[in-house]
C-alpha cells in the first residue's frame, strides 16, 4: 500500500494532511531518510517524527477498563475510546470492542480492528469462558453455584435458559463466576433472578486471558501480542 493511504488508514490525518507530513520530511525509514509519498516501505520501517508506526491493521488490544466508561463510539460521558490515541477512532479498517462491559463494570475488554476475529470471539459457537469476580450487595444464599451450575436459570423476560455457568465462591459477599455466553447484563440478572444484587463487577478473564497477566492499570491498554491472542481460545486457568 502506498504511503499516503497507508497513513490515512492509521487516522494519522486526511490524505492531504498526510500528503503534507510526507512533503515535508516527517516520515522516515529507519534510518532517517525521509520517504516520498509513493514509497512501499514494510510497515516495521516506518518513522513518523521518528517514531515508529501504530499497529498494523489486524491487530488487537487489551485495556483495563475503569468504572465509568461507556463501550461506545458515541454517547454522553465517558467513553473507552477516550482511553486510546484519538486517531485510532479514524482508523480504517475501524476499531472496536470485542463485546461490551457494562458502564459499571471494569477489566478486560480486548478491541480489534480484524472482523473476522471479532467474528470468532463473540460468536456463541465458540462459546468463549468470560470470567468476572462479583461484589455483591448482600450475602450469597448457598444455592446458587448449583442452580448456575443446572444450565436451567431462566433470566426474566427470556425464553431460553442460559448455558451452565460455574460460581467460584470466595466470601459470603464475593465470588469468581465463569460463563461462556454474553447475554445483555447477564452477571446482574443472573444475581437478581436469586434476589441479590451486584455491588461491583470485574471481568478478570477471557478464555485463558488473564487481566492480571497484563499488568494493566485501570483505564492502561497494551497491544497483544499472537501468544496472547492464542490464550483467548484456551480454557479459563482456574
Ligand atoms: N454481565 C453484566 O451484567 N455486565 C457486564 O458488564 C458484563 C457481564
Amino acid at each position: 500500500m502506498k504511503l499516503v493511504r497507508l497513513l490515512a488508514n492509521l487516522g494519522y490525518g486526511s490524505r492531504k494532511q498526510v500528503a503534507g507530513l510526507i512533503a515535508q520530511g516527517w516520515v522516515t525509514g529507519p534510518d532517517g531518510q525521509p520517504l516520498s509519498a509513493d514509497a512501499r516501505v514494510p510497515h516495521a520501517d516506518i518513522r513518523l517524527d521518528g517514531e515508529p508506526l501504530d499497529p498494523a491493521p489486524g491487530m488487537v488490544i487489551a485495556m483495563n477498563k475503569p468504572v465509568g466508561y461507556t463501550c461506545s463510539l458515541r454517547d454522553a460521558g465517558r467513553l473507552v475510546f477516550d482511553l486510546l490515541p484519538p486517531r485510532f477512532r479514524l482508523r480504517k479498517p475501524a476499531l472496536s470492542s470485542i463485546g461490551r462491559l457494562d458502564r459499571d463494570t471494569s477489566g478486560l475488554l480486548l478491541f480489534t480492528d480484524d472482523g473476522q476475529r471479532l467474528h470468532r470471539i463473540i460468536s456463541p459457537r465458540s462459546a468463549i469462558a468470560k470470567t468476572y469476580r462479583v461484589g455483591l450487595a448482600e450475602d450469597l444464599r448457598g444455592h446458587e453455584a448449583e442452580l448456575f451450575a443446572a444450565g436451567e436459570l431462566l433470566l426474566e423476560g427470556e425464553t431460553r435458559a442460559l448455558l451452565p455457568a460455574r460460581l467460584q465462591v470466595q466470601s459470603p459477599r464475593s465470588a469468581l463466576l465463569t460463563i461462556s455466553e454474553g447475554r445483555y447484563h447477564q452477571v446482574r440478572r443472573m444475581f437478581a433472578a436469586t434476589g441479590n444484587a451486584v455491588a461491583t463487577l470485574e471481568r478478570i478473564a477471557i478464555g485463558g486471558l488473564e487481566l492480571s497477566a497484563l499488568a494493566l492499570e485501570p483505564g492502561q491498554w497494551r497491544l497483544l501480542d499472537a501468544d496472547q491472542i492464542d490464550t483467548v481460545f484456551q480454557a479459563p486457568v482456574a
